[in-house]
């Protein structure tokens, strides 16, 4: 009997606060294995589809790796490879994948994509980021949270900038169901809709965790375990950037802000890519376009002892094994562990 066997990984609220600990707690001993070189080869024999309608360094090679360390065969399906979206419809490419995959990774736009992509192919599908939701980066990000602390429930996680797109859509909500208090700290029109600080709140009355939205940086950074940051234009998203870094720049998660926790041992996270140098194209052409060297983290405190960027990237691997391998892996996951 496996609780999660053929299941989706579409959204975070589709599960229940214990269902995501699971994936946590798998994680971390998947980790440990990865770590000891013992195999763990739960997907042997499984082929897995890798849909990418948006570029990805950390998803694509993280389920890549995953996949093969779980004894299956990863195949890439990039966005100007195959018919999808140009010659062939969602459904249809769902039912002809879903003949020949045993599951199926999907990144791009619409939340209704990733939505349709399992209800027609009739395997599992993992929502690897849409415009709405990054549900994968949250059992990494809350993973790297537990291993850090030792324990979620009580934790102060403060995530600053743009507060309405994926990111911010998913660690309110995700906090919020896991008993971890969360601030939002964003512009008033780049705050979360009311339907998911609602859906926060719901969320936040079962499991005792507390929510703040509030234009004020420094008031949502107090107290904070944890402050978090992501881009401040995420993938396809068409704004005029002068006006968005002039819109964020009291959001940067710079020393100063840090400091206003007014806590020692405060971490620093972000789900990467990251602007915080002119190591990049990008960031080059920030520099010399708007005169800025850094958007929403600072070289400095991303390169403190405090971030942990980079451990939450290595934790993508582990988190999403631990998805596939649940969902998809004869396992024996009994109903009784879940409430
Ligand atoms: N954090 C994250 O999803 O990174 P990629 O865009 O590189 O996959
Ligand atoms: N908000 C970012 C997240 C990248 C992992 C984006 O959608 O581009």
């Amino acid at each position: 009997m496996n609780h999660f066997a053929n299941q989706s990984f579409l959204k975070e609220i589709d599960f229940t606060p214990s269902e995501l600990e699971y994936f946590i707690d798998f994680a971390l001993h998947l980790k440990q294995l990865k770590q000891q070189h013992i195999p763990h080869h739960y997907l042997q024999g499984k082929n897995i589809a890798l849909l990418f309608e948006k570029t990805s360094t950390r998803t694509r090679s993280a389920f890549t790796v995953a996949a093969t360390d779980l004894g299956a065969h990863p195949e890439f399906l990039g966005k100007g490879d195959i018919q999808f979206g140009k010659k062939e419809s969602t459904a249809d490419t769902a039912k002809v994948l879903g003949s020949m995959f045993d599951g199926i990774e999907y990144r791009g736009f619409a939340q209704d994509t990733v939505e349709q992509l399992a209800q027609y192919s009739g395997v599992p599908v993992w929502n690897g980021l849409t415009d709405q939701w990054h549900p994968t980066q949250m059992i990494a990000d809350f993973m790297t949270l537990k291993e850090h602390f030792g324990h979620l429930q009580g934790l102060t996680l403060a995530y600053v900038g743009d507060g309405r797109n994926n990111m911010g859509n998913s660690l309110l909500v995700t906090a919020a169901m896991l008993g971890v208090n969360i601030h939002i700290g964003a512009p008033t029109a780049l705050q979360p809709s009311a339907t998911v600080v609602a859906m926060a709140q719901k969320a936040a009355a079962k499991s005792g965790s507390k929510v703040l939205v509030t234009s004020d940086p420094v008031e949502a950074v107090a107290g904070a375990d944890a402050i978090y940051t992501d881009v401040w234009i995420s993938m396809g998203e068409a704004v005029a950037p002068q006006e968005r870094i002039k819109e964020l720049l009291p959001y940067q998660v710079n020393a100063k802000l840090v400091a206003q926790t007014e806590k020692v041992d405060t971490i620093v996270m972000h789900c990467l890519p990251a602007y915080h140098d002119k190591n990049t194209e990008v960031g080059k052409a920030l520099e010399d376009e708007f005169g800025v060297t850094a958007l929403e983290i600072t070289d400095e405190v991303f390169n403190s002892d405090q971030s942990v960027v980079f451990q939450e990237a290595e934790n993508r691997l582990h988190s999403i094994k631990a998805i596939m391998a649940a969902t998809l892996g004869d396992l024996f996951i009994p109903d009784q562990l879940f409430n």
